[in-house]
């Protein structure tokens, strides 16, 4: 896995939302990386060290004058493959930005920034301090100095107020760190879309048509493709919370409708688009009492989305499809990648693929170059899959 090995030192400073990284220490271990936590002396009032040091399985740093061996903001400084400061306090945020190191986790900051490794920081705090134009001077001057920030959210807020400096949630701030970690800048400017979900195919005013993709295999895609630096933008049936653009949609149409109104370098069509819908969609429930007998349904052929934008690809796009059967497999992806125009093909099966966590796929190139992925958790397939399509 990619994230073995990168080293993620967190430094927590004194706020409320402080508890909340608890889930961000075992987010980052789950998924293989390693984690060393910096807190100020301040920040101890709202969490525990033999938490934090349980949850991290390292020391908790925040006596700068403890260690009679090691220099420890260099070393943790040295250690670190990136400086995650969540919460950042007001306070924090301020002294960083002038400069100031009286603290463990301040004279880091101090030591980090010439490192030009990336910084992230997560702040939470009361709207007026967020507001505080002091505060958003820190701030601006941060990122010209290269640090990242991923917004705080409004929202119901600890002081018993509403507005914005909720620390923005977990999840996202875990995937915010994925981008500094992975992304190759270069491919800022790239965009990708990523389609996924099964389509909904509406037949009155609460009942559809679907399938049983659960999008898993296009969120991996679209996920690592972030991680990777891509300009990211999904196309879903699912609801999705990401950092990058999420355009919802239900049927094959809507679905199409979205992608002739894109611009992209890569299209990857993960989602299991309905091959037919209801010719009449009826306003209202349909109601079995107003059925004598059997109720039939007509169904009319969708467009094919993925051969329709292929029509007009240009020169430099490229476009990867998806091919799911239970039977010849090779045969009908191979089939597919011609008919349809396509650059690549990812062929998967039906009981490998569909509703699960792991999937095993083949790559087959406009060449003809094949390239087997063995089974592996989705999210290593699509890291896989997206190092031979993208270049
Ligand atoms: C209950 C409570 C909650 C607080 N929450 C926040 C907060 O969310 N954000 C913030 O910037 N300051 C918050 N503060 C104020 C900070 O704790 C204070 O500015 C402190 O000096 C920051 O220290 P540090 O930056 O060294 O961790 C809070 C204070 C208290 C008493």
């Amino acid at each position: 896995m990619k994230t073995e090995n990168k080293n993620i030192l967190i430094g927590i400073t004194s706020s409320i939302a402080s508890y909340k990284i608890y889930e961000l220490i075992r987010l980052f271990k789950k998924n293989n990386l390693n984690v060393k936590i910096v807190t100020t002396q301040n920040a101890l009032e709202f969490i525990s060290p033999l938490v934090i040091e349980t949850l991290s399985e390292n020391k908790c740093f925040y006596n700068q004058f403890e260690s009679r061996e090691n220099v420890e903001h260099i070393s943790l400084t040295n250690w670190a493959d990136i400086f995650v400061i969540a919460p950042a306090s007001a306070n924090t945020i301020s002294k960083c930005a002038q400069g100031l190191a009286d603290n463990l986790l301040t004279s880091i900051f101090c030591a980090y920034l010439g490192s030009k490794k990336p910084i992230l920081f997560a702040p939470a705090m009361n709207t007026g301090m967020w507001e505080n134009p002091i505060i958003q001077e820190n701030i601006k001057k941060l990122k010209l100095l290269n640090c990242d920030f991923i917004e705080p959210q409004n929202g119901f807020l600890a002081c018993g107020t509403t507005g914005k400096g909720r620390l923005a949630d977990i999840d996202l701030i875990y995937q915010q760190t994925l981008r500094n970690l992975f992304q190759n800048k270069n491919n800022n400017n790239k965009k990708l879309i990523v389609t996924l979900g099964g389509t909904k195919e509406q037949i009155d005013s609460v009942r559809y048509i679907t399938n049983s993709s659960s999008g898993k295999m296009g969120t991996a895609l679209a996920d690592w493709a972030y991680y990777l630096g891509y300009n990211v933008t999904v196309i879903s049936t699912i609801e999705l919370k990401r950092n990058y653009k999420i355009i919802n949609t239900n049927t094959a149409l809507e679905m199409l409708e979205a992608l002739e109104k894109k611009d992209y370098d890569y299209l990857i069509m993960s989602a299991a688009v309905g091959d037919f819908r209801a010719e009449n969609i009826s306003k209202t429930k349909i109601s079995k009492e107003n059925i004598n007998s059997d109720f039939n349904l007509k169904l009319i052929k969708n467009p094919d989305v993925v051969a329709t934008i292929a029509q007009n690809k240009k020169e430099n796009q490229k476009i990867i499809g998806f091919c799911l059967t239970d039977k010849n497999l090779i045969e009908c992806a191979k089939a597919k990648l011609e008919n349809k125009k396509l650059d690549f093909i990812i062929a998967n099966e039906v009981k490998t693929a569909l509703n699960t966590n792991q999937n095993k796929v083949t790559i087959i190139e406009k060449s003809g170059k094949i390239i087997d992925i063995e089974l592996d958790s989705k999210e290593n397939i699509a890291l896989k899959i997206l190092e031979v399509v993208c270049d």
